[in-house]
């Protein structure tokens, strides 16, 4: 029998709230006993469709490991890890590829974790509308010293150009990844297109989460042909860019990204900063298929000189401002991410 404690059970409750792209929530654990637990990405739910999918399976992974190191303190826990820092297969035959261990040791919560452990979990992606405010230079000084202390620059544009321009860009990316075939057949499998879906699946993007009438969306990703026509195309569109109004600041993160040990950094420094702005009420929308997307990544490094080369990357963009609260991105129960003795 697999034997795991009340502490891993806590823990977990609140660490699968981690971001992940399309929400496929791809990390899965195996506790070996009260304190240690093995550490898996499930290949079966990466996004490996485009080039740049596939570092971002580490970049989640830190995401992740970010998100546990949290709650753990949240909780009177220290983490330590011990990575395995090999590239993920996405043709290997075992689905599960290993990212090494991590221990817990007992370190008494202050307020300050107990805090952040709150705002890890009020944390969420806003693709509402923004209100065309503008972030206070305070949060900005914040994500940057954010981003500093980990080797990575945040940088951020208000231009009202260059804005429209990276949006534009953002929504491109959209249209083009729907006409490669592997990437739409990834999209489709995450998206929910009613609520029950969304709640029952635990899993994927709803329609609710992108502000889209469910039978609309079906109807405008089933038939993706349609988008390349005039009319419909840019009906899409404007639909689309509707939901950016009020959008006055975007923020990208520039530094190494040359290695799983590279990416799994990133993943850590994202969520960080992503907290930061939490904390001040602020929030953000990823734009990560823009990164993933070669075409999209040519013309937003080109729009703001982002200074890449020598293992450094603009390796993610982001919407940044204030909303209304968004609707909650459903998660699957905690059972779903632990591996026990039925697998
Ligand atoms: C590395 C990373 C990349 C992401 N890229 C995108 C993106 O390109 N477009 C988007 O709408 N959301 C993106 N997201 C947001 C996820 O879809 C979102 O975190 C997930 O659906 C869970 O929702 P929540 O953040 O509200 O909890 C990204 C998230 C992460 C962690």
């Amino acid at each position: 029998m697999v034997h795991h404690s009340d502490d891993w059970a806590r823990i977990v409750e609140d660490a699968r709230h981690y971001p992940s792209p399309h929400n496929s929530q791809p990390i899965k654990l195996r506790p070996i006993d009260d304190r240690t637990a093995e550490l898996y990405y499930d290949l079966d739910l990466g996004l490996p469709a485009e080039s740049f999918g596939i570092p971002f399976g580490h970049v989640c992974a830190g995401v992740f490991l970010e998100g546990l190191r949290t709650v753990a303190a949240g909780n009177g826990f220290a983490v330590s890890e011990q990575l395995d820092h090999r590239e993920m297969d996405f043709a290997s035959a075992d689905r599960l590829h290993s990212l090494g261990t991590v221990t817990l040791s007992e370190h008494p919560a202050t307020d300050a974790d107990r805090a952040r452990h709150r705002l890890f979990l009020e944390r969420r992606t806003s693709r509402r509308p923004y209100d065309a405010t503008m972030v206070p230079d305070a949060a900005l000084t914040e994500a940057a010293h954010v981003a500093d202390s980990a080797g990575h620059a945040f940088r951020t544009t208000a231009d009202p150009a260059t804005v429209r321009d990276l949006v534009r860009i953002n929504q491109s990316t959209l249209f083009s990844d729907l006409r490669n075939d592997a990437v739409y057949d990834e999209i489709m499998t995450w998206l929910r297109f009613s609520r029950d879906e969304a709640r029952e699946r635990g899993d994927g993007l709803s329609a609710e989460a992108m502000l889209m009438p469910g039978g609309v969306l079906r109807f405008a990703m089933g038939h993706r042909g349609l988008w390349q026509t005039p009319v419909i195309g840019s009906g899409i569109r404007s639909v689309y860019l509707n939901t950016m109004r009020g959008v006055r600041q975007l923020g990208w993160l520039e530094g190494p990204f040359d290695s799983p040990a590279d990416y799994i950094e990133a993943g850590r420094t994202f969520l960080r900063l992503w907290l930061a702005l939490t904390a001040r009420g602020v929030y953000l929308h990823p734009f990560g298929t823009v990164i993933t997307n070669p075409g999209s990544h040519r013309a937003f490094v080109d729009t703001v000189g982002a200074n890449e080369g020598r293992g450094r990357m603009a390796w993610m963009l982001f919407r940044f401002g204030h909303s209304k609260r968004p609707p909650v991105a459903h998660r699957r129960p905690a059972a779903a991410m632990l591996i026990g003795a039925a697998r």
